[in-house]
């Protein structure tokens, strides 16, 4: 992991929700400027950034606007009404010409050097490929995108999608057309093109699969976000037992009962710690693990290196060990 938004080089900066607009059956895209106007930092496709709202809760969201518009970054928000909050507050709050804290940008899901590019997008999670797919024709290079979506009210920038990239965008309206055949998409790629995807973990999991089951196996480039049937994974609701966490910059040593999360323990004594999903999908929370074994339970390290990571996401991640060690 090569960053999150608690690392130094993350900025925090007060920002005007300048605008806000229906873009999609609840999907609400906000346009957010320096109250004064002037040049936001630089970003590059698959960037999000982290809104501080007025309840103190913090949530990351993919920047969808043009990389080319310096003055404005733009996010679009999915309303989960069985969510923890971050959506139904964005949602029902007047933030049209109210400041919030804005952390970011900082860009965990990269566009990598490759020939081509397939871009897989479940609902809201097109937010991120949309400015992937601005680059790569900006750049002359081929790709294709596949957005799925429940119904044709769903279908999340499909109009800017398909003016873009005309027969290279397949939108599949699920009322309509089924389920989208991520089988056949990745079969008719090359296998030296990326393959980028971002939705809800049944898409990510069915994708997964077929990469690796593919001849060659390909690793698939994912980001996840919580649609609104996702409820969240058993996984991250099981708890297992009692453990202790030293935090080692201090020396404090903390409890963590089987009924609580680190993060929420650690907050306690430390409240600026970094997190943002508290789902273990946005890397926010990612801490340094100096000794113990941890339990992983995030989607952001591949369970391929669970068993060598360094680090560990403390909103979900427990622990195998009696003790815990942290960075922090
Ligand atoms: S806060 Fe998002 S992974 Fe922990």
């Amino acid at each position: 992991m090569s960053s999150d938004l608690g690392s130094p080089g993350a900025t925090t900066q007060r920002l005007l929700v300048r605008q806000a607009r229906w873009i999609a059956h609840d999907v609400l895209e906000l346009r957010l400027t320096r109250p004064t106007g002037g040049a936001l930092p630089a970003w590059e496709p698959g960037a999000h950034v982290e809104l501080a709202l007025p309840s103190g809760l913090r949530r990351a969201y993919s920047l969808c606007g043009e990389v080319t518009d310096t003055e404005a970054w733009t996010i679009a928000v999915h309303r989960v009404p069985e969510g923890r909050g971050g959506s139904r507050e964005i949602h029902e709050t007047a933030l049209v010409g109210r400041e919030l804290e804005v952390r970011g940008p900082v860009n965990r899901f990269p566009l990598v050097p490759a020939p081509g590019y397939l871009l897989l997008a479940g609902g809201i999670g097109v937010t991120p490929l949309l400015p992937m797919a601005r680059e790569l024709t900006a750049r002359g290079l081929p790709w294709r995108l596949l957005l799925g979506a429940r119904d044709r009210s769903r279908l999340v920038y499909a109009e800017e999608l398909v003016a873009l990239g005309g027969d290279r965008v397949l939108l599949v309206p699920q009322d309509e057309a089924g389920l989208p055949d991520l089988a056949a998409e990745l079969a008719a790629t090359p296998s030296t093109h990326a393959v980028y995807a971002c939705g809800p973990q049944p898409m990510l999991d069915a994708v997964t699969t077929l990469c690796r089951t593919a001849a060659p196996a390909r690793s698939p480039h994912l980001e996840r976000f919580i649609a609104a049937t996702d409820a969240i994974p058993d996984q991250l609701n099981a708890t297992s037992g009692e453990f202790e966490v030293v935090l080692s910059r201090s020396g404090l040593r903390l409890t963590v009962p089987a009924d609580r999360t680190v993060l929420d323990v650690i907050r306690e004594k430390l409240p600026d710690v970094p997190y943002s999903c508290e789902e273990g999908y946005c890397g926010t929370c990612e801490t340094p693990v100096t000794a113990g074994v941890p339990d992983h339970r995030d989607t952001v390290i591949d369970p391929s290196e669970r068993p060598t990571a360094t680090t560990m996401m403390i909103c979900v991640s427990r622990c195998d060990s009696p003790v815990l060690e942290l960075d922090l």
